[in-house]
């Protein structure tokens, strides 16, 4: 359905074309001074020099031709020639129980969808996970389901990193370890077990070991290197070891992202696409894009009004090996290939800008992709700590996932049993639940390029822009409505009444913007704007709550209507939440 400030613009354009105005000045906004108005118009002040008569005159003409109309209850010209608006209580009531009727509520899908991927999370296998990785999941998540939600074919697209040195690495201290093994005899030619021979608890331990030594040690980084070498190129041994590599680390990486409520369509990786290599390659040669640099194999794609060098997009290395921008190349030659996307959203940390302009512009320039596919770099900042730098353990390491999760689970219990209304168990889950909550708003309430401070007294706290803060509030609708329904009463089919009190206006007005909201969203990829509108949706909502016996009314009707508009604050609410990737849990 059109949105309200559609609808509001073409009762505004009706009035420009009626008092004998150009339409394309009838442009309405929200407005800056809520005390005097809802909306308003600037269009006579800008109308004024082509017809040659002052503001205030033109605004004086179109809002007469507003007296009768059927959406605004108020439209005042004032000086210098603004036109302030106001809307009818039973416009805006009309419009919510449209909206609550509508399919996806009142969000129109796309008319032609697009087949859209989302390439994000990016773990390396054998890894563990960390901060950067949560910022990719947690946004990758949001942008997945926002596109979806439009109506979209989307495919999240995990793209692990799997097949680079750390693989090498752990291969040389396994062999260093149990040179018994059979994936370590080169003249073994029997089956490999079928059990890998360590659990995730050792390979967690074998990469940071051998990746230590391996910095002090010349000669064990060249076994590595070796090993990643003979690995790539098929040595049987290795690549059996590898297989279960990857096995134990995936199972192990899908227990994290479903406890992120992060779920990806396909888990492919860097090495699948391997195979495309070698013809890509071909291909690059024979159409005269690639050349020899120093020995290596690159594409030139710098631009002419570049203000900063870019440079060559690099194939092979002089030794023949494929790098990064190769990988991320033969990625897209597969896409292309199995699912001719129109759209491909990496995101990735902002530091790998520079990656990702060579890598679009050598698939653009080479018809590895069609001209048409739309390659969208999302960057994202780095997660800093309290004191401005880089996210750290207290010792001072890289901060793993899990325990950045459990700090802040525990702190949420802590606050949960605090207040204690539920036994500990539904307190833990709760404590689970609104722990992911303020972790993921945290994360998506600031612009996805800025950079951000992990803080966790202000993420877990009940008040202010907070994930807990709009679990709270959603947590407090459903409590009415459940109460309602004890008292006999039927949520479902009630209808939105005009509203009786400023503060219900506000909240039915802020309710209405919802489907505006989603499209800017979508078109921008902001999800961070999805939080700014729930913050002020809630203290919307707050404010009627305080202000308002809801289920105190008598008037039957009234409080009817009360329950209607509760109740698709709540579906709003909670469709918000879901598309940031969290939930609310039932009490807390
Ligand atoms: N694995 C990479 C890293 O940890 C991120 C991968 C990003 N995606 C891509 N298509 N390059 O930095």
């Amino acid at each position: 359905m059109k949105t309200l400030l559609k609808l509001i613009t073409m009762e505004m354009e009706e009035a420009f074309r009626a008092a004998g105005y150009d339409e394309t000045y009838a442009k309405v906004s929200l407005s800056n001074r809520p005390d005097l108005c809802e909306y308003q118009c600037n269009g006579a002040l800008a109308a004024a020099k082509a017809y040659k008569k002052a503001p205030i005159m033109i605004a004086g003409d179109v809002t007469a031709h507003l007296k009768e109309s059927a959406v605004f209850s108020y439209a005042e010209a004032v000086n210098p020639g603004f036109i302030n608006l106001k809307v009818k209580p039973a416009f805006a009531a009309d419009f919510l129980n449209e909206m609550a009727a509508a399919e996806n509520l009142g969000v129109e899908k796309e008319q032609n969808p697009r087949t859209v991927m989302v390439d994000y999370g990016g773990p390396n296998v054998a890894k563990p996970l960390h901060v950067g990785h949560l910022r990719s999941a947690i946004i990758g998540e949001s942008v997945k389901r926002i596109a979806r939600f439009k109506g979209n074919r989307v495919i999240g697209d995990i793209h692990l990193g799997d097949w680079g040195y750390q693989m090498g690495l752990i291969i040389t201290e396994l062999e260093k370890r149990r040179p018994d093994l059979p994936y370590f005899q080169e003249d073994y030619e029997g089956e490999y077990p079928s059990e890998a021979p360590f659990t995730i608890g050792e390979l967690e331990e074998i990469y940071p070991t051998a990746s230590a030594y391996a910095k002090e040690n010349e000669e064990y980084r060249e076994k590595a290197l070796q090993a990643t070498f003979l690995l790539q190129n098929g040595r049987r041994g290795y690549r059996a070891i590898w297989r279960h590599i990857m096995d134990v680390s995936v199972a192990d990486l899908k227990r994290n992202y479903q406890v992120l409520n992060v779920d990806f369509d396909l888990w492919k990786g860097e090495a699948d696409v391997q195979k495309y290599i070698p013809d890509m390659v071909q291909m690059l040669k024979e159409k005269g894009f690639a050349h020899y640099d120093d020995g290596a194999l690159v594409v030139d794609v710098a631009e002419e009004d570049d203000n900063k060098a870019v440079p060559p997009c690099m194939i092979l290395k002089s030794d023949g090996a494929a790098l990064y921008d190769t990988t991320d190349l033969a990625t897209l030659v597969e896409r292309e290939s199995l699912y001719q996307p129109d759209q491909i959203i990496y995101v990735v940390d902002k530091r790998q800008e520079l990656h990702f302009v060579q890598v679009f512009r050598c698939a653009k320039k080479t018809g590895i992709v069609r001209p048409e596919v739309d390659l969208k770099y999302l960057g994202f900042g780095t997660m800093n700590g309290k004191d401005g730098k880089p996210f750290k353990t207290r010792e001072g390491g890289v901060m793993r996932l899990e325990n950045l999760l459990r700090e802040i689970t525990e702190e949420m219990m802590k606050k949960i049993m605090d207040n204690r209304t539920v036994t500990e168990e539904e307190a833990e889950a709760t404590a689970q639940t609104v722990g992911l909550a303020a972790v993921k708003y945290g994360d998506l309430s600031n612009q996805a390029s800025k950079d951000y401070i992990f803080d966790v007294d202000r993420f877990t706290s009940f008040e202010g822009n907070t994930g807990p803060y709009i679990l709270y509030t959603i947590v407090r609708i459903k409590s009415i409505l459940h109460k309602y329904q004890e008292g006999g009463g039927s949520i479902d089919g009630l209808r939105i009444r005009e509203p009786g009190s400023e503060c219900e206006k506000a909240l039915m007005l802020e309710t209405a913007k919802f489907n505006e909201m989603i499209d800017t969203v979508y078109e921008e990829i902001a999800p961070h704007k999805i939080c700014a509108y729930i913050y002020d949706a809630a203290n919307a909502f707050n404010k009627f709550y305080h202000e308002t016996r809801i289920l105190a009314e008598e008037d039957a009707e009234k409080k009817a209507g009360y329950i209607a508009l509760l109740k698709l604050t709540k579906e709003v609410l909670e469709t918000c939440i879901d598309l940031l990737g969290f939930e609310a849990p039932e009490r807390m």
